[in-house]
Order: structure tokens, then C-alpha cells, then sequence
């Protein structure tokens, strides 16, 4: 597919429900007792891999419409004994192998090729000193859990900041004997914590860590899930790159976790607004509207990445147009993403005229104000880096062929059609 430039992109959009709080609704509400109805769903190969998965394991999920689920939960302990086939989605492994962990079944997990390249340890470890009988093999996928009583809630401090692995040891805290408490090297996003609270259970949140308590019952009855961050992040990007451009992506996540690309676009002199603020399920969401001005070069670090961790593809892009040099440094877990995003954008960007250059935990990156050439980028079978590439060719002076574009649907099914009602040429 050939993405072709733009001469700014202008108007009023919305995305679809972001991702990870539609992973949760399904793997909370297949946990619950009775109906969860879920509004604002986010539909995408990951989030259906999800449902998939539940179905499996004897959870129903009705679809209601495209944007609408009712969830109708075994209880925290009725999983049957199941394989499941994650695809392409990390957090459905590592989040439903904390859940497994505490069920009574034996089960197996295996994704695609992308995954099961994927380091599975820095869940199976916790998981294991909390009782839990999981393998994997050589590190990764396929990871077997055999399931059980007996688990004990432990103190946990991450190696790595991920949301993902502090959901896992989190939800299997649900079905353990004890509080479990996750401390975190650098605040990480906190949808799982969120939702066990709003679903009853008792949480406390302190702000480098979190504590569960065993719980008796999950009760979320509804969830609206507000769209997605990470999918409007390309396009308020394109905004930023583009001269005239003025674009509005309505009702998006705004949880502080998740918004470093904010802060960063400020640092280096975007135009930034955010309108009509307010709470939904527990989460802050607001309309962001972005307008070009000319970007300065900035810095990202270490404890900055979590909240950007996604966003940071187009971090280097936005510095590939920025006057002066940008170091991003601390991304070192950008290696292990459905690619190598460190290489991946390093590569991408590269073949189309920016000045990059790896470095171990991130890039450093050599702006000039003005449009990149175009030309080929690999997707690497990566969805962020598909959409990486595409704002790259809206903001080059002769497009850019994205090889593998396709790869968006695991996140964003109707990207390229949403991009194209923004775009003036
Ligand atoms: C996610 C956490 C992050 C993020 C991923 C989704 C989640 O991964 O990159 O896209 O839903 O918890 P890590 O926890 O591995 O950083």
C-alpha cells in the first residue's frame, strides 16, 4: 500500500475503544458472576483474540453490535481446562496467565510467530513464586499453566516497568491466600487496578506500587470503554508534522499514564489543546486537538517511556522534522514490542531520508525542518509500525510504500480509511 502526502489534515474524528481496556473488560467480565455489558468496545485482531480465548475456556461472549459485548462470566474460579491460541496479542497471554494460574484446569497458550518470539519468563517467575505451576519453552511461547489451589499472595517489585507483567502477578493475586502487592520501577498504566476496583475488589494504590486482596467476587455490570490513545496517536502526530494542519480526535483516554506523548509534542513547541475533560468508568478521558507549528528537538528518558511506551515509533518520527538533535534513551523494551521497534524504525525511518541512528535503549535522531523523501518501509509484521510508515508518507514529499500494511488490523481495523477523511491533498 502507498500512502501518499498530504497537504495537511484538517477536521473532527473519533477512534475506536482502546485496546487494552477492551482486553480487560472481557478477561475481567469472563471472571465475573453474571452479565457484564461492555460499550465502546474496541474490535481489532487482538481484542477479538481475546473473546476467542474466553469462549475457549467457557466464558459467553455475545456480540452485540461492532462496538458492543455482553460478557456473561464463569465466576473467579470456572475456567475449563482449554488451548488457547493468543495470536498476535501479548497482553492476552501475559494477562490471562496470571488469571490461569489460580483456575483449576490445565491450559496452554501458544500465538503467532511474532509472539512466540516474545520473553514469557518475567511472568511465569512471579507467577511461580506465588505457587503457580507454569512453563515455558526456553522463555517463551507456548506457556503451559497448570492451574490450581493453594497460590500465596507475595510482594513483587518488577524488573521491568510493564503493565503487563504487574496485571499478571495482580490478577492472580484474585485467587490467592494473602494481599498482593507489585512495586514498580516507574509508574505504568493502571487500567487493570482501575477495573478490579470498579468490579469490587479492594485495591490500594499507593504511587510506586499497588496492593490486591483475594477476592470473593468480580462484579462490573457496565463498562464504557473510551477510545483509544494509542490509535489517535498517529494521527495528532500528522497534525504536528503537517504545515496547516488542525485536527481534533474526540473522547480519547486521558489517563495520566498514557499521555507522555502530550508532554513530549509540548516540549517541542506543537500546538497542544485538550477540551471537554471529564470521567468515565473510572478513566479521564477529553477531546486532544493539535495544530502544526514548526518542532524542536527534545529528550525522552527512562522514566518517562511507560507513558509513551507505544507512541515512542512516532517520537522518533516527530524528531526527524524537529530542529536539533533528539535522544531517546531508557527504551531498551522497545526490542522486545512485536518487533524489534528499535531496529524496525531505525530501518523504516532511515530508508526514507531521516538521519537515525540506534542506540542500545533507543535512537538518536538528526532533525531537519522539512519533509522527509519517501519510499519503501518494511511493517515488520508490526501494526505501530504500519502506522508508523503511513504518517511518515503523509508528511513526505513522494509517499511511502509500506510493505505489510495490512498488519494495522490488530489494532486498528479502519486506520486507513479514518486517515483518509481527515486528509487534504
Ligand atoms: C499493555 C502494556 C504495554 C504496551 C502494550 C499493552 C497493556 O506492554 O506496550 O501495548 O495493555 O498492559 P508492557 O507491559 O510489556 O510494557
Amino acid at each position: 500500500m502507498k500512502v501518499e502526502p498530504a497537504a495537511a489534515v484538517v477536521g473532527h474524528v473519533a477512534v475506536p475503544g482502546d485496546k487494552s481496556i477492551s482486553h480487560r473488560s472481557v478477561l475481567l467480565g469472563a471472571l465475573g458472576e453474571g452479565e457484564t455489558r461492555v460499550r465502546g468496545f474496541g474490535r481489532s485482531g487482538d481484542t477479538q483474540a481475546t473473546i476467542e480465548a474466553m469462549r475457549t475456556l467457557g466464558a459467553e461472549v455475545e456480540d452485540v453490535a461492532e462496538d458492543e459485548l455482553v460478557v456473561r462470566g464463569v465466576g473467579l474460579r470456572g475456567l475449563q481446562s482449554g488451548a488457547v491460541d493468543c495470536a498476535n496479542a501479548g497482553t492476552l497471554m501475559r494477562l490471562l496467565t496470571g488469571i490461569l494460574a489460580g483456575q483449576p484446569g490445565r491450559y496452554e497458550l501458544t500465538g503467532d510467530e511474532s509472539l512466540s518470539r516474545r520473553p514469557m519468563e518475567r511472568i511465569a517467575e512471579p507467577l511461580r513464586r506465588m505457587g503457580a505451576r507454569v512453563e515455558t519453552e526456553d522463555g517463551h511461547p507456548p506457556v503451559v499453566v497448570e492451574g490450581g489451589d493453594g497460590l500465596r499472595g507475595i510482594d513483587y517489585t518488577l524488573p521491568v516497568a510493564s503493565a503487563q507483567i504487574k496485571s499478571a502477578v495482580l490478577l492472580a493475586g484474585l485467587n490467592a491466600e494473602g494481599p498482593t502487592t507489585v512495586v514498580e520501577p516507574a509508574p505504568t498504566r493502571d487500567h487493570t487496578e482501575l477495573m478490579l476496583e470498579a468490579a469490587g475488589v479492594k485495591v490500594r494504590r499507593r504511587p510506586t506500587s499497588v496492593t490486591v486482596e483475594p477476592a470473593g467476587a468480580l462484579r462490573l455490570g457496565e463498562i464504557t470503554v473510551p477510545g483509544d490513545f494509542s490509535s489517535a496517536a498517529p494521527l495528532l502526530v500528522a497534525a504536528a508534522l503537517i504545515p496547516g494542519s488542525d485536527l481534533t480526535v474526540h473522547d480519547v483516554n486521558l489517563n495520566p499514564r498514557r499521555i507522555g506523548l502530550l508532554d513530549v509534542l509540548e516540549r517541542m513547541g506543537a500546538r497542544v489543546a485538550v477540551h471537554n475533560r471529564r470521567r468515565e468508568a473510572r478513566e479521564p478521558v477529553g477531546s486532544v486537538q493539535v495544530q502544526y507549528t514548526p518542532l524542536v528537538a527534545t529528550e525522552v528518558k527512562g522514566e518517562e517511556v511507560p507513558r509513551l511506551v507505544d507512541e515512542l515509533p512516532l517520537v522518533a518520527l516527530l524528531a526527524s522534522h524537529a530542529r536539533g538533535e533528539t535522544v531517546v534513551r531508557g527504551a531498551a523494551e522497545l526490542r522486545v514490542k512485536e518487533s524489534d521497534r528499535i531496529e524496525a524504525v531505525t530501518d523504516g525511518l532511515g530508508a526514507i531520508g531521516a538521519r537515525i541512528k540506534s542506540r542500545e535503549d533507543g535512537w538518536t535522531v538528526t532533525g531537519v525542518p522539512s519533509r522527509l523523501k519517501g519510499g519503501r518501509l518494511d511493517a515488520r509484521g508490526d501494526h505501530r509500525i504500519a502506522m508508523l510508515g503511513a504518517v511518515a508518507g503523509l508528511s513526505s514529499m513522494e509517499g511511502v510504500e509500506i510493505e505489510g500494511a495490512e498488519t494495522v488490523a490488530i489494532s486498528f481495523p479502519g486506520f486507513f480509511d479514518l486517515v483518509d477523511s481527515v486528509v487534504k491533498r
